[in-house]
């Protein structure tokens, strides 16, 4: 997830300054490296590198620059580490066109062979820089900017958030949408467009927020926005409307806390990740590591990447019959004793930096054991440190609570494991894209979770507030879904929570259910497991339990609960996907009816760099 933003006046001025002060509001979309581009009298100029807004303004002074037009942009890296190349804004070859991108372009390896078979001269790693030489490219042949700018776009498969400028025409930015956000200011006698809107917020409060397929370009008295789709100018003015959030509220998209903000992102973030996974040249690799191993594989990560591992642990054997030993990270030393040269370690951190998962990856390695890093974060320790690095793509997450990022850890894993029993032979050509085209239906799932489980998690938060202890229940590919729910529960809203084994209660736990106990039954849609499980909700009934169950629809449970919430299943594989956000949501209403704030629990730190 990048911060992108442009400013279009008639005359030049201290754009710089500006450019900084909005790049500041979308820092916490995160970064890893920034840059801006002015046009001024005609001529394009460029500064960005890698690190710290701060610190490049020290290096740069961003500040220093004037101009009548320009962009700007904070990078997350996805393509290409984090570097000075890599930073946008990228240019084209005759140094005309600029280019700021927050997306991913699927098709970008294909469009740069071909850009690089007709001359174009490729500076940086990243998928945004074909964008500027197709425009480039096409320019060439029509003579027209816009028209090339809209050609350009049309080639482009995947997400996008595009602002362009050019020498060639000093006062306009030329703007594209699809799947990633972008906002209009509409100025008097300036325009901005931005990814979000606290950048808009020092300069306007009258905002159109961009729909998919529209492009267009803005100038200093207009905006003109055509839909790409139909091919029919937009009238942008009927979509103009005020926005009265402070800056403060605004960087929380209008939510109180940024976990609920993030715990709604999910879809998104699912769509982002599936769009990395279709483009990925690691999955590959990795899929053949895997099956390469001595069919040895472990899979480590600590607190809700550990969930994450587990699940893996739990999903491979089901569906490729490859075992996968799970361990929590700072339990390195009791499980690398066996491990020997051609085994897998499969090492997932959402932030890529925690010390326990670092040292594991490091014992690992030294033992001959090949790493295969999962993590949000492009060229953090762990990635770097591994051999093949796969990412999600949720963008950064502030609320110290692990919410998106565990939805598409999971995802990837599901869809790592689909690769590695197509490779096997376990499923055909024909049943792997079949598998996948369901995977490809989580962002709707993790939507349909959210909207069926608001009400009663709201609901039912009154009386957990006011609880102190709960279980959380579940088995087969459900556990770790119970664990990561007790787990959330128990970090943001201070109740003592235990997850295990359904099967389990009989041999001690059942001992503490009394009459209201809460006990929080994950159920996935697997038949043998619900009638398994029916049993469990049964006994705890028998004993006073107040039971809620996350249900798969039209499941056999529904009547022998105390409350429902009914979420969709396509596949086993989406289980963490569709039985999560409830337990998120619970988590977070029972906090904040608390008083808590969910976004800094107490002892608690956002990645845990010490061991
Ligand atoms: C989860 O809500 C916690 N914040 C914590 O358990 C976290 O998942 C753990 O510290 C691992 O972090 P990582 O994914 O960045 O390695």
């Amino acid at each position: 997830m990048c911060g992108i933003i442009g400013l279009c006046y008639s005359s030049p001025r201290e754009l710089g300054k500006l450019l900084y002060k909005g790049l500041l509001r979308l820092e916490y979309r995160g970064y890893d490296s920034a840059g801006i581009a002015v046009i001024c009298e005609r001529k394009l100029h460029v500064a960005k590198g890698k690190g710290m807004l701060r610190d490049l303004e020290e290096k740069l002074g961003f500040t220093k620059y004037t101009g009548s037009t320009g962009i700007g942009h904070t990078r997350w890296a996805t393509h290409g580490a984090p570097s000075n190349i890599n930073a946008h804004p990228h240019t084209d070859c005759s140094g005309v066109f600029a280019v700021v991108h927050n997306g991913i372009i699927e098709n970008y390896d294909e469009l740069k062979k071909r850009l690089i078979g007709r001359g174009h001269v490729f500076k940086s790693d990243t998928d945004t820089e074909v964008i500027v030489h197709l425009v480039e490219e096409y320019y060439r042949d029509t003579g027209d900017v816009y028209e090339a700018f809209k050609r350009a776009i049309r080639e482009l498969r995947g997400t996008y958030a595009i602002l362009m400028i050019t020498s060639l025409e000093e006062n306009k930015i030329f703007f594209a949408k699809k799947d990633s956000p972008l906002v209009v200011g509409v100025g008097d006698g300036y325009n901005v467009l931005a990814s979000d809107i606290p950048a808009i917020l020092d300069h306007t409060r009258r905002v159109v927020v961009l729909r998919d397929h529209w492009v267009g370009y803005a100038t200093p008295s207009s905006v003109y926005v055509e839909d790409l789709a139909t091919g029919k100018p937009v009238d942008y003015s009927a979509y103009i409307r005020l926005v009265e959030w402070s800056v403060e509220e605004a960087s929380k998209g209008g939510y109180p806390f940024y976990m609920i903000k993030e715990i709604y992102e999910q879809p998104q973030a699912l769509k982002s990740t599936i769009a990395g996974l279709k483009s990925s040249k690691e999955l590959p690799l990795a899929v053949k590591a895997i099956v390469e191993a001595n069919g040895r594989v472990f899979v480590t990560g600590a607190g809700t990447s550990y969930h994450a591992a587990e699940f893996y642990a739990i999903a491979s054997s089901t569906l490729t019959g490859i075992l996968a030993v799970p361990f929590i990270a700072s339990e390195y030393e009791a499980y690398s004793e066996s491990a020997r040269e051609g085994d897998v370690l499969v090492a997932i951190s959402q932030s890529g930096e925690t010390m326990d998962v670092i040292k594991a990856v490091r014992k690992f390695k030294e033992r001959g054991v090949r790493v295969l890093a999962v993590s949000n974060v492009v060229d953090s320790a762990i990635p770097r440190e591994s051999h093949i690095a796969l990412y999600t793509r949720a963008g950064p997450e502030i609320g110290v609570a692990a919410t998106k990022t565990f939805l598409t850890q999971t995802l990837l894993l599901a869809w790592l494991i689909a690769g590695v029993a197509e490779y096997t032979g376990v499923l055909s050509r024909s049943e792997y894209s079949e598998v996948t085209s369901l995977l490809e239906r989580a962002p709707r799932v993790a939507e349909i979770s959210l909207e069926r489980s608001e009400e009663l998690a709201r609901e039912l938060s009154k009386s957990y507030a006011s609880k102190s202890s709960m279980y959380y229940l579940s088995r087969h590919i459900g556990v770790p879904v119970a664990r990561e729910g007790a787990l959330k529960i128990k970090e943001i809203a201070y109740i003592h929570a235990e997850a295990y084994p359904a099967g389990e209660s009989k041999h001690g736990p059942i001992a503490l259910v009394e009459s209201k106990f809460p006990v929080v039954f994950v159920a996935p849609g697997i038949s043998l497991v619900e009638q398994a499980i029916k049993g469990n909700i049964e006994e705890m009934r028998a004993r006073g339990a107040e039971t809620v169950g996350v249900v798969c629809e039209g499941s056999p449970l529904k009547g022998l609960l105390d409350h429902v919430i009914e979420v969709s299943c396509p596949h086993w594989l989406l289980t963490p996907i569709s039985h999560t956000p409830p337990l998120q949501l619970l988590a977070y209403y029972t906090a904040t009816t608390k008083g808590l704030n969910p976004d800094r629990p107490r002892n608690l730190a956002k990645t845990v760099t010490v061991e």
